[in-house]
């Protein structure tokens, strides 16, 4: 099912062009959103976000359309939203802080708002933090507090931008727990520069590069397109600069067969990178 259509959306800030007419369906599910530094991924879900408006294009979000204004509150009633850098209140307690944000998402009844704010509290492991203040709360503890305020309401789109940023490895394997749930009901969108997190959780991938999508698939497609250009080998590869050495010791390359190369099995990482061009463009001659 479809919940998002956006078509020629373009954003430009002065005469930078952000947003490049943008095209993109997404349904139920969770997608990854990747791309590199300034690719355009903030704008965008900004745009998603109610956030921001764009200069041209459309977007409907289950129907409606947030640059009409009866219709952008249907939008923000339906969707939830961690910004890349969000402001949390340093002085106010993670349970106050949440139940703000549950009073503006329109949940006035107190026992509700106070059962919601506890369930996701607990859905993010910060119970036994509902009284500290924010600023007290290490860097991950805070993402997970953005986190749990961008689920209050349960909404049906939920737009986390790079959610796992900080996270350690056991708070990451919690997160991929919870969105994957909630992406069985509801429509997750993501970005983030983790190649793993998207290979752990996302049934499809969409790759921005430069206000525009360059790829919409799936991330067994994705790591498809270096099919047949992933080799190990012993030494390192010569004439090719797109090569690292594992922690196994053996020289992984992108692109042509090195001498002795045996083919390796692409990842998610190999073909985006050979699909934003790093790793063919810096092969030298021999
Ligand atoms: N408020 C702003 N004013 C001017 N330029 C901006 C503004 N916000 C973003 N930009 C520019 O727009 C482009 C896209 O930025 P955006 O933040 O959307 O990229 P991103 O893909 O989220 O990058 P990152 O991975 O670093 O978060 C960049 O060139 C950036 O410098
Ligand atoms: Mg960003």
């Amino acid at each position: 099912m479809t919940t998002v259509t956006v078509s020629g959306l373009s954003k430009r800030y002065g005469s930078m062009i952000a947003l490049d007419a943008v095209d993109m369906t997404i349904g139920v599910g969770v997608t990854g959103l990747l791309g590199p530094n300034g690719a355009g991924k903030s704008t965008f879900l900004r745009c998603l976000a109610t956030a921001l408006g764009p200069d041209d294009g459309t977007i409907r979000i289950h129907g409606f359309d947030p640059s009409v204004q009866e219709q952008r509150t249907e939008v923000r009633r339906r969707i939830g939203y961690l910004p890349q850098n969000p402001g949390l209140y340093p002085n106010f307690t993670a349970y106050a802080l949440l139940d703000y944000v549950a009073v503006l998402k329109e949940i006035t009844d107190t026992r509700q708002r106070r059962a919601e704010v506890r369930r996701v509290l607990d859905e993010v492991e910060l119970t036994d933090r509902a009284r500290t203040k924010v600023r007290k709360l290490s860097g991950g503890m805070r993402q997970r507090l953005g986190l749990a305020q961008a689920l209050l309401g349960d909404p049906e789109l939920v737009i986390l931008d790079e959610p796992t940023v900080g996270l350690d490895p056991e708070q990451r394997m919690l997160f991929r727990a919870l969105v994957s749930r909630i992406g069985e009901r509801r429509t997750v969108l993501l970005s983030t520069h983790q190649t793993e997190d998207v290979g752990a959780l996302c049934e499809r991938v969409v790759v921005m590069s430069g206000g525009r999508v360059v790829f919409q698939g799936s991330p067994r497609e994705l790591a498809g397109i270096a099919a047949g250009q992933v080799w190990l080998s012993e030494a390192p590869p010569r004439g090719s600069a797109a090569y690292w050495r594992n922690a196994d010791g053996f020289y992984r390359t992108i692109g042509r067969q090195p001498a002795g190369g045996e083919a390796a099995r692409p990842t998610i990482e190999d073909g985006y990178l050979l699909l934003l061009g790093s790793a063919v463009a810096v092969e030298v001659t021999r």
